[in-house]
């Protein structure tokens, strides 16, 4: 069935010049737009949607990250969206990512790595709701 996941892309692919091609490459796979936005996260909004992550060491590195700049967050609608989003994306860490994925071509490092893709359906919802009101969806 056609369903929806949450991405962002990231503040060291935005300082890189990446935001274009890594649309294109959404689009291109057959990821259509349902809502997008051009933002920046405060340290509260950086901590209230990374909270599954708090106890972990690199919790304040992450906020640091996420904060320093602008990000571009986007709902995205498809057939079997959440899998085939993380599928595009590749691994978190791109070392490890496969070829041609958006990971391996634009990310820096395991923590600085370019877009952020849903692990669930029930997540894809929660991250969308959290940026993003019913008027900003279509
Ligand atoms: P993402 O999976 O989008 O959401 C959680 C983020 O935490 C992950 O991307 C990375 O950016 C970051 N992260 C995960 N593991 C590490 C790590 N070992 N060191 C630093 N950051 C990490």
């Amino acid at each position: 069935a056609t369903n929806r996941t949450f991405t962002m892309i990231k503040p060291d692919a935005v300082e890189n010049g990446h935001i274009g091609a890594i649309l294109e490459k959404i689009t291109a796979a057959g990821f259509r737009i349902a809502a997008m936005k051009y933002t920046q996260l405060s340290r509260r909004d950086a901590e209230e949607f990374y909270a599954i992550h708090k106890e972990r060491p690199f919790f304040g590195e992450l906020v640091d990250f996420m904060t320093r700049g602008p990000i571009v967050a986007a709902i995205l609608e498809k057939e079997n969206a959440v899998e085939d989003f993380r599928a595009l994306i590749g691994a978190t860490n791109p070392a490890e990512a496969a070829e041609g994925t958006i990971r391996k071509l634009y990310a820096t490092s395991i923590g600085e790595n370019a877009v952020h893709g849903s692990d669930s359906d029930e997540n894809a919802a929660i991250e969308g709701a959290f940026h993003f009101s019913g008027r900003e969806i279509f």
